[in-house]
């Protein structure tokens, strides 16, 4: 291939070392911030007089040439493109000749590749922290719809107390409100400027690092050009972002996955997010949850290869870092798509109401029970042992609290005197309007907030 640095090595590599050296197949999707990049790089230099006022514009006429043909996807890569940055070099180069080989004056790929892919990341953010608040807006609808329908509520998947499914619901959108903080913090800390920091040392020409920042959408400038070509945290910052998304679906998704199996039979999901079976005709099986679960492992695993691939990287830029790209593209693009499809699954799904309520069981009213006790003034220790006892009781009779009437009810409680407590599951959800609580008022109260946050945004 012909060679940046043919002048120092005028042999050809080994078709193994272009094979392990050549990042082009991964980073051709920065070619339109490679683009961008190049914009304001070349526009600074036209302002230090390295190019005249015809040669900017041709160089830029040129730049708008390669991103048109990016888009219709119309060139041919050669051997010899190392890189995307390389290649648009070449590209401008070809059609502009001296004026083209002028673009890389005064800069390196250490200081463009980490400007373009930051631009990139930026992007990528922006896009998921709107899918993330599109998610938390339709779990709010969804809620909405089932703002009174029970569900048994379970602590160690044990039957714990009746809740809303509305409620369980906004839990999930409550986990997303933390998830689009992480990402617009990510967002801040990689909207940072590093062009102009060179190969390590700082680019020998005059630029103003504030406006090509500022041209570029920045926030600001990095602050040291060592730091600028080395640092990585923010693809690190990213990727656990993704993965704790991932984490959040993965574990709704699980959820779903048994609530799908007939023995709750709680929800079905739509023919478009469901797939059969080859051999058993029969089947219905909730893939997408399933494929939301497993694809929460690359994500995770996007983590620790960047982490390790950076734990022994000297400073400042070496060849190590070329392999931030593919962990962090992965953990993007499929963090994008698990919540898509989870946002589109959760909006077409049916929920079943008279199924969800099968598994209410009345001692799952033992709580109300005891809290009606300590509402009479009983210490909650001594209310909690003797709802305990009487629960105990009912069980060896193959009896519930629901079979026990008011009568009865008064007589193992005499301190209710007649009037003991109403016990149902409906009384019980409406016990729990505190502010986040389960009861349809607090849910309509959460959906409202859900609402306007992702109207504020
Ligand atoms: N493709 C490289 C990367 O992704 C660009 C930087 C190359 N820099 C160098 N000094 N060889 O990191």
């Amino acid at each position: 291939m012909t060679k940046l640095y043919k002048g120092r090595i005028p042999q050809d590599p080994n078709p193994l070392m272009d094979e392990i050296n050549r990042s082009l197949p991964f980073d051709i999707r920065l070619l339109p911030f490679d683009v961008a990049t190049n914009l304001a790089w070349t526009a600074e230099l036209h302002r230090l007089g390295v190019f005249s006022d015809d040669e900017l514009e041709a160089v830029h006429r040129a730049l708008g040439e390669v991103a048109d043909m990016a888009e219709s996807g119309a060139f041919a890569t050669l051997p010899a493109d190392e890189d995307v940055h390389t290649l648009v070099e070449r590209l401008v180069t070809e059609r502009l000749g001296e004026t083209g080989a002028k673009i890389h004056t005064g800069r390196s790929r250490n200081d463009q590749v980490v400007c373009d892919l930051r631009l990139y990341c930026v992007d990528r953010l922006d896009t998921l922290a709107g899918e993330a608040l599109d998610l938390i807006d339709t779990l709010a609808d969804r809620a909405a719809e089932h703002a009174e329908t029970l569900l048994a509520g379970t602590t160690h998947l044990q039957p714990a107390l009746p809740v809303t499914l509305g409620h369980f619901l906004l839990s999930l959108a409550a986990a997303t409100e933390r998830d689009v903080a992480r990402v617009v913090n990510a967002r801040d800390l990689t909207n940072r400027c590093p062009l102009g920091a060179g190969a390590m040392a700082g680019s020998g020409f005059p630029v103003d690092r504030e406006r090509l920042a500022r041209d570029l959408g920045f926030d600001g400038v990095l602050p040291n050009s060592i730091d600028a070509v080395s640092d990585r945290d923010f693809c690190v910052e990213i990727a656990s972002t993704c993965s704790l998304v991932a984490v959040h679906l993965s574990r709704y998704a699980e959820q779903m996955i048994f609530w799908a199996n007939p023995a709750f039979g709680y929800v079905r999901f739509s023919d478009q997010w469901s797939t059969g079976s080859s051999m058993m005709p029969q089947k219905r099986n909730p893939d997408a949850m399933e494929l939301i679960r497993g694809k929460a492992a690359r994500v995770q695993g996007s983590v620790t290869t960047l982490l390790t691939m950076l734990k022994g990287v000297p400073l400042s830029y070496a060849k190590d870092l070329q392999e931030d790209k593919e962990a962090l593209f992965d953990a993007l693009d499929t963090t994008l798509l698990m919540v898509r499809v989870f946002k589109e699954a959760i909006a077409s799904a049916t929920f079943f109401p008279e199924r969800l309520a099968t598994l209410l069981t009345s001692d799952m009213l033992a709580t109300d029970l005891a809290d009606a006790l300590a509402r009479q003034g009983m210490p909650f220790r001594q209310a909690h042992e003797r709802v305990a006892g009487w629960v105990s009781q009912l069980e060896a009779e193959g009896r519930g609290i629901a079979d026990a009437d008011t009568a009865e009810l008064s007589r193992v409680f005499p301190e209710f005197g007649n009037q003991p407590p109403r016990l149902d599951f409906a009384a019980s959800v409406a016990a729990r309007s505190v502010q986040g609580g389960t009861a349809p008022s607090s849910v309509r109260a959460q959906i409202t907030y859900f609402k306007q946050l992702v109207k504020d945004r």
